[in-house]
Order: C-alpha cells, then sequence, then structure tokens
C-alpha cells in the first residue's frame, strides 16, 4: 500500500531510547545537540514579529517565486554579504528542505543521482528517498582542517548525474568552500553539464575570523548553473516562521531556462504565505540582532572548547572556520553508539560522529549552540570522561 519513498523500518534507537529514558525519570540532561535556535536562551526583539500583522498580509495575489518587494529584500541581504544578486533570479520557498525538494524536481528524474558530501548534513537521505533521487556521495578530508577530495567528486559521478550538492559552511564540519574548490568544482559540473547546488545556510557564522570574507562566492558564476540556498531558519535565526530561498546564477541562457521552469514547480505549489512575504524585508533587517548574539555565542563555546580540551590529552578539537558545530576526536573505547548512551547516563546529550557519516570511530558533534553556562558545564561531562585515558 505505501511507496518505498518513506523507510519501512521506523525503528527507534538505542541513544534515543536513553534519551527517552533519561526524561522520564526525571533525570536532567544538558543537550549539546541543540540546533533550534528559539530554545537557545537569545533575545528576540519584542517588535520583532509585528511586521507579521501588516496589512498586506490580507490580499491574495498569487506570485510563484513570491512577492517583488520580498525577493527584492533577499537581494539586500546578499547585498549585506557583498554579493550582487537580481530580484528576478530569486524564488521564496517555505524552507531550505522545500527549496531542496523544488530543485531536484527541476534537475533529476526519479533514479537519476545528485553527488553529496560526507560527513554532512543527515536529512539529505531522506529528502532525496521522497524525491525518488539517488545519492551518491563524496568526500570530505581532514588534514589540521577540511577540504574537498576531488578525487572522489570524478569518482562519484553517474552518466544519471544531475547536480553537484555542497554545504558551505558545512554542517557539521564547519567548512567553507575555498575558491580554488570552486574552480574545480565548477569545471567538473560544466565539463558533465550538470548543476551545482550550494546550500549556504550558514554562510553567516565564522568561528575563525575572516573565514566568511575568505570564503568562495558560488553566486559571482557567469557559467554553468549555480543555485544558492538560504533561509530564516540560520541567518536570523527564525525556523519557525518557514522561509527559505533560492537564487540563481550562471550563463544566462541557462539561468532564464532554469527560472523558467522552476516557476511551474513554485506555481504548482505556492507554498509561501502572503504575510511572512509581506514581513520579510522587516524580519531579515531586525533580526540582525538576533543573527549578532548567534554569532557571538558560537564564538564563545568554540573557544571554551579549545580552552578546555587542552587539558585533555586523549580528545583533540577538529579545525572549524564556521557553523554552529564543532566535531571533537575522542578514544576509541567502544562504540560511538555506547559512548553516547553512557554519556546520557552521566547527564549530557551529544551526537555520535556516525550520526553525520565521519569516517571512521570516533567523534562526537556538539552544538554550539547552548547558552554559555550550560555549554561549558556540558564539555565538562564529556571531557572528564576521557580525563584519565
Ligand atoms: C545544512 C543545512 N541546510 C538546511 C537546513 C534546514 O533549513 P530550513 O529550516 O530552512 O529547512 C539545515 C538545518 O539544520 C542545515 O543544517
Amino acid at each position: 500500500m505505501f511507496s518505498s519513498r518513506v523507510p519501512a523500518d521506523l525503528a527507534v534507537n538505542g541513544l534515543s531510547r536513553a534519551v527517552a529514558d533519561a526524561y522520564a525519570d526525571g533525570r536532567p540532561l544538558i543537550d549539546l545537540t541543540l540546533s533550534n535556535p528559539t530554545r537557545a536562551g537569545f533575545e528576540y526583539p519584542d517588535y520583532l514579529l509585528s511586521a507579521l500583522a501588516d496589512e498586506r498580509g490580507l490580499k491574495y495575489e498569487p506570485s510563484p517565486f513570491g512577492l517583488v518587494s520580498a525577493r527584492q529584500a533577499v537581494a539586500r541581504d546578499y547585498a549585506r554579504r557583498g554579493l550582487t544578486v537580481s530580484s528576478d533570479r530569486i524564488a521564496l520557498t517555505a524552507s531550505t528542505s522545500e527549496a531542496y525538494s523544488l530543485l531536484f524536481k527541476l534537475l533529476a528524474d526519479a533514479g537519476d543521482d545528485v553527488l553529496v558530501p560526507v560527513p554532512s548534513y543527515p536529512l539529505f537521505d531522506h529528502l532525496a528517498q521522497l524525491d525518488g533521487v539517488v545519492l551518491r556521495r563524496y568526500e570530505l578530508e581532514y588534514q589540521n582542517g577540511w577540504s574537498i577530495d576531488v578525487g572522489s567528486i570524478e569518482r562519484a559521478l553517474s552518466p544519471s548525474t544531475r547536480a553537484l550538492l555542497l554545504v558551505t559552511p558545512n554542517n557539521p564540519t564547519g567548512s567553507f568552500v575555498s575558491r580554488a574548490e570552486l574552480k574545480q568544482l565548477q569545471a567538473i559540473c560544466a565539463q558533465r553539464n550538470i548543476a551545482l547546488v550550494a546550500d549556504e545556510v550558514f554562510a553567516d557564522y565564522q568561528v575563525r575570523p575572516g573565514a566568511c570574507v575568505d570564503a568562495a562566492r558560488v553566486l559571482d558564476a557567469t557559467d554553468g548553473l549555480v543555485f544558492s540556498l538560504g533561509g530564516l531558519s540560520k541567518t536570523v535565526g527564525l525556523p519557525q516562521i518557514k522561509l527559505g530561498w533560492v537564487a540563481v546564477a550562471g550563463a544566462s541562457g541557462l539561468v532564464d531556462e532554469a527560472l523558467r521552469r522552476l516557476e511551474l514547480i513554485c506555481d504548482t505549489y505556492l507554498s509561501v504565505s502572503t504575510p511572512v512575504q509581506a514581513a520579510l524585508s522587516e524580519l531579515l533587517t531586525r533580526g540582525a540582532a538576533v543573527r549578532k548574539q548567534i554569532q557571538a555565542r558560537i564564538a564563545s563555546n568554540y573557544r571554551t572548547l579549545a580552552d578546555r580540551i587542552e587539558g585533555v590529552p586523549s580528545c583533540s578539537l577538529l579545525v572549524a572556520d564556521g557553523g554552529w558545530s564543532a566535531i571533537i576526536r575522542v578514544p576509541s573505547i567502544g562504540t560511538e553508539e555506547d559512548l553516547v548512551v553512557d554519556l546520557v547516563g552521566k547527564g549530557v546529550l551529544v551526537h555520535p560522529g556516525y550520526f553525520f557519516d565521519l569516517p571512521h570511530e570516533s567523534f562526537l558533534v556538539v552544538s554550539l549552540l547552548p547558552a554559555e553556562d550550560q555549554f561549558s558545564d556540558g564539555i565538562d561531562i564529556v571531557l572528564r570522561h576521557f580525563r584519565n585515558l
């Protein structure tokens, strides 16, 4: 009766069971997997959402890519980051996840494949499967910093490859694509006639000062076909508002063709509510106050982690340039699954490396978003576990 797009086995794993037990027993748990900014103790200005009551929200004037005023607001937000993008080349979506789904429909037939980085964002599996698209993986490698193994892209390509996906900065490695890497990726895409899709949802956040400025600029492309994804979830810490966007760049003929086709897809769903479109300019402007707090938080927590880990020789912190996560290499004394379940027993929840397909054991991934005192207490519990090894 059911499609194979949804996995038949939705079983709960050992970690989820341990967490549920801890909460059921009323045991306190410091959550270092927190990725929801609205639960991380930031001060959201009380006037932040007032623009949602704008009376333009009372009129329905369906427009596949969204209201011109809202698309212009996104173009201004790119300009804030030093990027020139015409509002004609911007389409609004209900989220970045939806943007992926729209682009899969635009670029791939059922059974075609797209290349995704490993380690990276675990939702790719579901996003692709729900659209009947196959994932093929290319690798990021770590040597005192992350880089893209371009050879692994060549190996992953197939005659059915339709797009190369990139997350910059990547979740959870925190690595931005470098200019040299981007050049190579663009050459591969041009040669194979495939699109480059860059998820830039974390582009505002750096843990290394200067990392945002050093990062490659995917939307400067004038050849091929390039998509940049962004959204309110991360840039102003408002995932519940449900608004993302796609910006398109590349050779003008290809861009026009892509926009014509994308317009039909967006017109079929018309999924972005009018009040949020009417409010978008204000949300992006006022949300800067939230972005500033998130930036300060992630930089401070990364520094705390770097300081604390110095006292624990068996553990090391992988170098990150940006994003909201950090990766800790820890001794392999059992499986990552057993380790994170043990840590839940000690009062802290962290992600095992395998959750993000980190290549071999043992790694822990922590969110840099929790309040500083919680973060510091949680990290102390994690590191105490390894102190005497
Ligand atoms: C790399 C990456 N892309 C996209 C998203 C989701 O964004 P949205 O809430 O706009 O769907 C996330 C959420 O964590 C993410 O880590």
